[in-house]
């Protein structure tokens, strides 16, 4: 069985941790060996932007440079880890890959497709998921449950009209794309785990 990359995707406060541990031991039963990367970050230069792009600065942030670093920061995690892990037959589970930057940028910032497509293609050429799992929570209740786990940071306190946008687009994507999954992350978590192993039973095994 080759390697697969599976992405976990979804607003604050969806749950991704839990369901990718989830998604860890269902590679784990396949013998297969994986690694868990995020974004944006995963390696020592993109852990640097991504204190960078989540920082609070004495400045406004343009719209089109928290773009740039989302994806400078993915092909350097592209590169330097997602690929060779592939290529030596680890498999790899995304904690978000390049669906957020359309998601949270294209549809929350609001900045037009035709702008994000050349970095796209800079930093991603071919490569995409195998799979990738959006786990979809009203943005609302995201925000509570990611308050409750501690202070916003600058993304995070873009407001819950910005979110309401990410989600609408989230959304949207997942129709177009066959290899995008919705997982309703409002039920219980024990059946939003159900779901997802479900999912990958039909989808990966
Ligand atoms: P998280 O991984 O802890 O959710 O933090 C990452 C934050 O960065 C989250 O607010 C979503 C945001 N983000 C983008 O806005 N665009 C991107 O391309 C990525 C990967 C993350």
């Amino acid at each position: 069985m080759s390697a697969k990359f599976i992405v976990i995707e979804g607003l604050e406060g969806a749950g991704k941790s839990s369901v990718i541990s989830v998604v860890r031991e269902f590679i784990r039963q396949l013998g297969q060996q994986c690694i868990c990367t995020r974004e944006p970050g995963g390696t020592p230069m993109a852990e640097a932007i991504r204190e960078c792009v989540k920082g609070d600065w004495q400045e406004s942030i343009a719209e089109e440079t928290e773009l740039m670093l989302m994806y400078a920061a993915r092909r350097q995690l592209l590169v330097n880890v997602i690929q060779p892990a592939l290529s030596k037959g680890t498999w790899v589970i995304g904690d978000r890959h390049d669906m957020s930057s359309l998601a949270y940028q294209g549809g929350g910032r609001g900045i037009r497709y035709d702008k994000i497509a050349p970095l796209r293609d800079l930093c991603l050429q071919v490569f995409q998921p195998d799979l990738t799992l959006y786990l979809d929570v009203d943005p609302e209740e995201g925000l509570k449950r990611a308050r409750g786990r501690g202070e916003l940071d600058r993304i995070e306190r873009s407001g819950l009209a910005f979110f309401e946008r990410t989600r609408a687009r989230y959304l949207e994507l997942a129709n177009h794309d066959t290899s995008v999954f919705v997982i309703d992350a409002m039920q219980p978590m024990a059946e939003v785990h159900r779901k997802v192993k479900e999912t990958l039973q039909v989808q990966v095994a």
